[in-house]
């Protein structure tokens, strides 16, 4: 038994995770572990070193040569591989047209599970993904799945890329994001789906504060 509390936030792509985990991370000063960055870290190493994403084996024993470091800063989560800083090459089209294809081998997940938990041991923590409530940690202190329409997701999304100057098309964005949910939700190994225990909150017409408060009267529950 430890005394250290877990959140678990899952959901698809643009639901608002990493925006509302980072923001509860920040209220409650527990560590942010986004997942999602650490499977796009491995398919943009496998990008660089031609390493064919279909290939689970071969993706495995490169991601066995990588250390990936999440450090949390103000302006967001740091990403390292072999300490070289990729905290914008891993959101590029590229990536995010490989990263499902990435997800999809369990040799891979295995390995990424694992140092996920290691992380979430190191203190209190929030963590981000797609089978965090499910696979790793499935005793979560606290589990929620968020959703939002596809619509209201791919504009979010949009929004985030126009403000970080990148290029951005919203009719693809959609497009980008009802395949990313397809390919999540059907694939073999630890698909997306909601815990049992996790608490469902739909984000469609909800503001940021408005999710992020949620959380946190779900964390002060006398329960915990
Ligand atoms: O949350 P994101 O868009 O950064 O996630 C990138 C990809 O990684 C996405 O296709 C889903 C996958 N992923 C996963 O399979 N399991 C996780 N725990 C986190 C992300």
């Amino acid at each position: 038994m430890t005394n250290i509390i877990n959140i678990a936030i899952d959901g698809p792509a643009g639901a608002g995770k990493s925006t509302v985990a980072k923001l509860v991370a920040e209220h409650l000063s527990y560590l942010y572990i986004d997942t999602g960055a650490m499977y796009r870290t491995l398919a943009y190493a496998a990008i660089q070193n031609n390493v064919d994403t279909k290939n689970g084996t071969a993706l495995k024993e490169l991601l066995d040569t990588i250390t990936i470091q999440l450090i949390n800063e103000k302006e967001g989560t740091k990403v390292l591989v072999n300490d070289q800083d990729v905290t914008t090459d891993i959101r590029t089209a590229e990536v995010n047209k490989q990263v499902p294809q990435v997800a999809s081998h369990e040799a891979v997940r295995l390995e990424m599970v694992e140092r996920q938990r290691k992380l979430a041991m190191e203190g209190n923590s929030i963590l981000d993904g797609r089978d965090i409530g499910t696979h790793v940690l499935p005793n979560a202190d606290v589990k929620v799945f968020l959703t939002a329409s596809v619509d209201v997701r791919a504009k979010r999304r949009h929004a985030e890329q126009i403000k970080k100057g990148m290029p951005s098309n919203l009719e693809e964005l959609k497009k980008d994001i009802a395949k990313r949910d397809e390919m999540d939700s059907t694939r073999e190994v630890a698909p997306l789906r909601k815990a049992s225990d996790a608490i469902g909150l739909d984000t469609t017409a909800l503001s940021i504060p408005e999710v992020v408060n949620e959380i946190i009267n779900l964390v002060k529950k006398p329960a915990l």
